[in-house]
């Protein structure tokens, strides 16, 4: 049982903080999965499952935490990954998280349908975002939109292919997030009032709270309920590869592709020029019953490993799980959920503070298995490394 007060040190400590500041519905759209969440669910099982190998008497003295990712220096093989609305956890959400993120020396990536815009982003950044984008049915607002992240100084480009429709998300369903009607309305006004301190901090002095992004695709910015339904229209189900010759047209800097589950899909990628891919189910909220991404990785490592960087997110919670990851071949994770509740738990400083711990966490599992550098860690490290052979990416 975890003591009500004291400081919260773990993600599940800033979940349940983030439980306590956020509406109801807000937490749930964060918190939730599609459909019966056991994908949700599976993906943090997936690491959870996977014994390390202790070893000792090994001069473990200078332990680097330090690595790569698409060119780009990190404190640490983690990166935040593009969450829609998280410009809601906090107040200016996005702009506190890639304060964060730099302060660590990590990178951030803003979302296409982020709160905040990538130039309120930017201007806040000492190191640039990553830029994350959803193809629209409105192709020149795309093209726009990519000229905006570079003209603010993006160079790394997230486009995410796992999205041709939004999931079906249960609880998002059952808190009346799509529906207008009055009674929906009193619930969502009942969650709103029984959240003071963030409709104060956040929705009052926070504003606007639009998607800063696209606010001039609507005439009225505001109005999020308008603006969801248009985006909802506006995801394009009929994207397929060819389409990414567009987009290498359009965006002249590193590309990674986010959403591969399938070995097929990422021999495709290497085909198609991606400097890299994340592994990855959307966190669970596109299709439950897919696998983990650690069940999917080993053998998308053995298949491209050497060709591309892979990344891979979906129930990463702590520094160990970063190792885990990384033993089982990826080269850096994403995480999704964990930033959020930490922005929300603890602002700008809570999620400053997490992310240290992630870092001393990885430290200490290098530490006890024997290894000083990020580059060192792979299938020697697993308790029972697994008979298919896979590769480090990169080598
Ligand atoms: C609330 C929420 C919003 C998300 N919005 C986006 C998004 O706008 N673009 C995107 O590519 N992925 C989005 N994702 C997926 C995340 O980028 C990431 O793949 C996922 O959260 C990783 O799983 P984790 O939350 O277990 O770490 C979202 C995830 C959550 C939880």
């Amino acid at each position: 049982m975890k003591p009500k007060f004291g400081y919260p040190v773990t993600t599940d400590d800033y979940r349940e903080k983030a439980r306590a500041r956020l509406p109801g519905f807000l937490f749930d759209y964060l918190d939730g999965g599609a459909a019966d969440e056991q994908t949700l669910r599976a993906n943090e099982t997936g690491w959870v499952n996977i014994n390390l190998r202790q070893r000792v008497l090994v001069n473990v003295e200078n332990v680097d935490t330090t690595t790569t990712l698409v060119g780009q220096t990190c404190s640490m093989p983690v990166v935040l990954a593009p969450l829609g609305l998280a410009g809601m956890m906090a107040r200016r959400g996005e702009v506190q998280a890639v304060r964060a993120a730099n302060a660590v020396g990590i990178p951030f990536t803003l979302s296409t349908v982020g709160i905040c815009a990538v130039e309120e982003v930017q201007a806040a950044a000492t190191e640039a975002a990553w830029f994350q984008l959803y193809m629209l049915r409105d192709r020149p607002r795309v093209a726009a939109l990519l000229d905006k992240a570079w003209a603010a100084g993006c160079r790394t480009l997230v486009f995410t292919v796992d999205l041709p429709l939004p999931g079906m998300r249960h609880r998002d369903f059952r808190n009346g997030l799509s529906s207008k009607g009055p009674r929906t309305r009193l619930l969502k006004i009942q969650q709103l009032l029984s959240r003071p301190g963030w409709l104060w901090n956040v929705a009052v002095r926070g504003g606007p709270l639009s998607f800063g992004n696209l606010s001039d695709a609507l005439p009225d910015a505001g109005n999020l309920d308008a603006f969801k339904e248009w985006i909802d229209a506006q995801f394009d189900p009929t994207v397929t590869w060819a389409d990414l010759e567009w987009i290498r047209k359009h965006w002249q800097g590193r590309l990674l592709l986010k959403g591969i589950l399938d070995v097929e899909d990422a021999r495709q990628a290497v085909r198609v020029g991606a400097d890299g891919i994340v592994v990855s189910n959307h966190g669970g909220r596109q299709l439950d019953g897919v696998a983990s991404g650690a069940g999917k990785l080993p053998d998308i490592v053995a298949a491209i490993g050497s060709q591309t960087e892979v990344l891979v997110d979906g129930g990463v919670r702590s520094g160990t799980d970063v190792f885990r990851a990384l033993a089982l071949g990826a080269r850096g994770v994403m995480i999704g959920r964990p930033w959020a509740f930490a922005l929300a738990g603890g602002g700008e400083a809570g999620l400053t503070r997490l992310l240290l711990s992630w870092q001393q966490e990885l430290r200490l599992a290098m530490t006890l298995t024997g290894v000083t550098r990020i580059t060192d860690i792979g299938a020697d490290q697993l308790d029972r490394p697994r008979t298919t052979e896979f590769r480090k990416a990169g080598e």
